[in-house]
């Protein structure tokens, strides 16, 4: 597969900008505008964030090329994520300024501040993605960062598209998702824990 690094990385901003386009040109600078990019950007980065999660788990369990190729991708799914994220807190910003009444309608202060944290998370994950960084961090805190930082966002997950399922059905595939993601990584960890103890 040739779809490696920041080619993954341009593909997933071209998606992003042809998002962005379709929003500008059908309803540009309205609430309706935002709020669709608002909603896209959460599927994708959805998809993105299940993927880097996913990576060791899935070549534990079935090593082949697409897994090597995931695994091997793992930061630039990362990073592709945090850049589909950040353009979703984009879009909540002019969510906010151009109506202000539906913003407060649609979230609430705990939600600010849970999902705030998420994107401190995020920040920080993708600063450290990079070898400097990650190397004035040192090993320990930057296993502790991305250990707890992607459980914290798999529970945003949980929480964000989980609220919604239990009004819309059209919501229960990206749950499934959800809970596909939580059984690979089980599965590998008891398979992974089996073999130690055997081997
Ligand atoms: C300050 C932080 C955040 C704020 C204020 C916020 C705000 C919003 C708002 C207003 C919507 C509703 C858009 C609509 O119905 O038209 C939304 C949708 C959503 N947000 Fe965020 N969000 C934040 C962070 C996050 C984080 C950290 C996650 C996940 C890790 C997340 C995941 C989602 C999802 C899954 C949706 C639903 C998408 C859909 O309808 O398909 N949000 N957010």
């Amino acid at each position: 597969m040739t779809l490696n690094g920041w080619r993954l990385i341009a593909l997933v901003a071209s998606i992003i900008l042809l998002l962005l386009a379709a929003a500008a040109g059908w309803t540009a600078g309205t609430a309706e505008a935002a709020r669709m990019v608002i909603r896209w950007t959460a599927r994708l980065s959805l998809i993105l964030f299940l993927m880097a999660f996913t990576a060791s788990a899935m070549v534990r369990l079935a090593p082949g090329a697409y897994t090597i190729w995931q695994r091997r991708n793992r930061r630039y799914l990362g990073l592709s994520f945090a850049l589909s994220h950040f353009v979703h807190l984009g879009a909540i910003l002019t969510l906010a300024s151009v109506d202000p009444d539906l913003f407060w309608k649609l979230t609430n202060l705990v939600t600010i501040l849970a999902g705030g944290l998420a994107y401190v998370f995020i920040a920080a994950m993708a600063a450290s993605s990079f070898d400097r960084i990650a190397a004035a961090m040192g090993g320990r805190l930057w296993r502790g960062v991305h250990r707890f930082g992607a459980w914290y966002i798999y529970i945003s997950f949980i929480f964000t598209f989980g609220k919604r399922a239990v009004m819309d059905a059209a919501y229960l595939p990206a749950m499934v998702l959800i809970a596909a993601a939580l059984f690979v990584r089980l599965l590998a960890y008891v398979q992974t824990s089996r073999s130690r103890v055997t081997g």
